[in-house]
Formats: C-alpha cells, sequence, structure tokens
C-alpha cells in the first residue's frame, strides 16, 4: 500500500495551521506539506515541509503533486465573506479557479482523497432561521457564499462524472486562538477575546442579538479528519455536509466572557457585516453528518470561553 502524502493548501490560515499541525500528528511530519502563497508560518516551522504555491497557478500546483508525490490534497485557500464583498470578482476568482485547478490534478493523477470546506454563507434569508436542513431552499447574497454553492456542485460533479474522492464540510463560525482569522463576518468571535483580555472592552461590528452557528476549533478540525477517514461507502453528501457546535450572540459570549472578566464591556457599532450575517441562519441541522459519519461537537460556549481565555493567556 502506498503511503499517505498529503497537500496542504492555504496552509497558514486560521484553519490550515492547525489542520497541518494535527495531520502532521496524525500522518507523520514528513508525510504533509504545508503551502501558502504566504512565506513560512512562524507556527509550522520546524514542523515539516513548507513550500510556497499559488493555486492560481495549476502548471505549477500540478508539478508540486507530481514530484511530492501527493496522494490526499486539503484545500483551504480562499476569500471569505467580508473580504469578498469588498472585491467580488477577486473572490470568485480565487474561489472557483482554485477549486477547479484543484479537482482537475485529482481527476489527471487519481488522487485518492480531496477536502474543500463550504460555509453556513451557502444559506441566504429565505433559509430556515432554526436548525437549518442539510438540504433547503439555498439563495445566498454573497459572493462568498455563491462561490461556495458553485463549489459545492462542482465537488458533487467531480464525484459522479469522474470518481473523484471530494468531501467536504459546511463550517459555521470558527473560533481559535492560534492563527488569526483571516476576514470572515463571524470574526468578532475571535478578536472579542483577545480585546476583553488586553483592553477590558470591545466594540463589536455585529448588533447584540445577532445569533450565529460558530464552532471551537478543535471542534471543526476533529471533524475534517473524522470526515475524510470516514469509509467512501459511509458518505452520502458529495456536496457538503451541515455540521453544527454551537450557537450564541454578541452579548452571550461577551456575558460568558463577564464570568472570567468582570470589568470587561462590550458596545456595539454594526457596520456592512450586519447584512451578511442576517442573511444566514442562527443555528444548523447536522443530524446526515451525525448518520453518516458520527459527528457530535464537544464545546459548548461555557467550555469554549475557558479554554481560549486560558490559552491566550499562556
Ligand atoms: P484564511 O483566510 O485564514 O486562510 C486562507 C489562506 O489561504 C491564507 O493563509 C492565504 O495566504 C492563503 N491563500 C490565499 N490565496 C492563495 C493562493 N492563491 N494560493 C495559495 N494560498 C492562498 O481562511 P480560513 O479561515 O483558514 O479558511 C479556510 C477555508 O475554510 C476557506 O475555504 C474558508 O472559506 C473555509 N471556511 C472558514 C471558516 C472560518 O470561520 N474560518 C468558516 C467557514 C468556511
Ligand atoms: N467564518 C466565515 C465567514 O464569516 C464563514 O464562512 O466568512
Amino acid at each position: 500500500m502506498t503511503k499517505d502524502k498529503i497537500l496542504v493548501i492555504g496552509a497558514s490560515g486560521q484553519i490550515g495551521v492547525e489542520l497541518t499541525l494535527a495531520l502532521r500528528k496524525q500522518y507523520g511530519n514528513n508525510n504533509v506539506i504545508a503551502s501558502d502563497l504566504r512565506e513560512q508560518n512562524p507556527l509550522l516551522e520546524g514542523t515539516g515541509p513548507y513550500v510556497s504555491l499559488d493555486v492560481m497557478n495549476k502548471e505549477m500546483l500540478h508539478v508540486q503533486v507530481i514530484r511530492q508525490n501527493i496522494t490526499q490534497i486539503y484545500l483551504l485557500a480562499a476569500i471569505l465573506s467580508a473580504t469578498g464583498e469588498k472585491n467580488p470578482s477577486l473572490a470568485w476568482h480565487l474561489n472557483m479557479q482554485g477549486l477547479l485547478n484543484v479537482l482537475e490534478i485529482a481527476r489527471e493523477e487519481n488522487i485518492k482523497k480531496v477536502y474543500w470546506p463550504s460555509s453556513i454563507a451557502v444559506f441566504g434569508p429565505t433559509s430556515p432561521k432554526q436548525n437549518c436542513p442539510q438540504q433547503t431552499i439555498i439563495e445566498p447574497i454573497t459572493v462568498y457564499g455563491i462561490s461556495k454553492y458553485a463549489g459545492e456542485f462542482w465537488c458533487n460533479y467531480y464525484h459522479q462524472r469522474f470518481g473523484v474522492d471530494v468531501r467536504s464540510i459546511r463550517y459555521p463560525g470558527l473560533i481559535s486562538y492560534k492563527s488569526a482569522p483571516g476576514g470572515g463576518t463571524t470574526d468578532y468571535a475571535v478578536e472579542i477575546y483577545s480585546e476583553a483580555l488586553d483592553e477590558k472592552k470591545y466594540e463589536c461590528f455585529l448588533n447584540e442579538n445577532t445569533y450565529l452557528p460558530m464552532m471551537y476549533m478543535p471542534d471543526a478540525i476533529r471533524a475534517t479528519i473524522e470526515l475524510m477517514e470516514a469509509p467512501a461507502s459511509a458518505i452520502t453528501v458529495r456536496t457538503s455536509y451541515n455540521i453544527s457546535g454551537m450557537s450564541f450572540s454578541p452579548k452571550e459570549i461577551a456575558a460568558s466572557i463577564q464570568k472570567h472578566i468582570p470589568e470587561f464591556t462590550i458596545s456595539y457599532k454594526p457596520d456592512y457585516r450586519q447584512q451578511i450575517a442576517e442573511s444566514w441562519p442562527q443555528s444548523i441541522d447536522d443530524s446526515t453528518a451525525n448518520t453518516d459519519w458520527g459527528w457530535k461537537p464537544k464545546y459548548d460556549l461555557e467550555k469554549m470561553t475557558e479554554d481560549m481565555l486560558l490559552n491566550l493567556k499562556a
């Protein structure tokens, strides 16, 4: 049996750093090649191979895949919701062409497995707000959401038409302390913790009662690896799986921080991201992921706040 050799594209991002480290633990440091547009990442330095790579350059990507004997690709490079609204054509171009380059190389080189994340941003104002189901009305209003929804169907197409084993999760907003988030609408839920520790106050760009689906990074990393390790026969969704962690509003996350830092205060100054947040569901039904590959989150808001503050202080 050939040994797995994994290429992570977008390894210097919020998810990429932690996913690369987790994959290295599992598959061995030298079997996981980190790659990104950015030069070396200090959190990855010394933990395994790192190459500078532009996912838009299909020829260079193809050369790396062949040269490194890659058997699995995790594609994380993308432009997220808030940044995407500032430059819609760039977001569309990167999010679509990057995925198509990877899917095409996977087909040509018989890559064993591909991972590509979608997002709760595929949902729009006409989707159900509570416990949004796996299959429902999907009418996204952001370029990011449109690119994710189109991407889901490209993944499904490459699976049905060419047999590429591509798997995907619709991540909720992800909260982490290791690597900074890269321009999403849910980034407030990361910034708030470091501001609470450093400044004891935070001005939130969303209204106090804006509920959104969220997840702590250790759960997201575990979900990703569990999905990728599930037998192919268990995967019934080849677009992208809903998964759920928790749901809270800015007011509730502030209250959970105040239990540890009583002097912390929050104020609200909603901007263009409010409209994006309001277009998304408030909570997600992940029963299909649970049935197919046993998905279950471990962190709730209180457990996450405790862990975030502990690690940020450290
Ligand atoms: P991020 O912005 O933090 O990281 C993306 C990385 O991709 C960056 O390091 C960037 O330098 C790199 N990159 C950009 N253009 C590139 C290119 N042309 N070639 C190679 N690398 C390039 O994003 P993230 O939060 O880590 O998200 C990773 C994936 O997960 C994305 O597809 C995103 O849509 C999805 N997702 C993230 C969240 C979240 O809350 N973070 C939620 C839902 C889905
Ligand atoms: N966290 C992401 C964003 O806000 C959701 O995909 O863009």
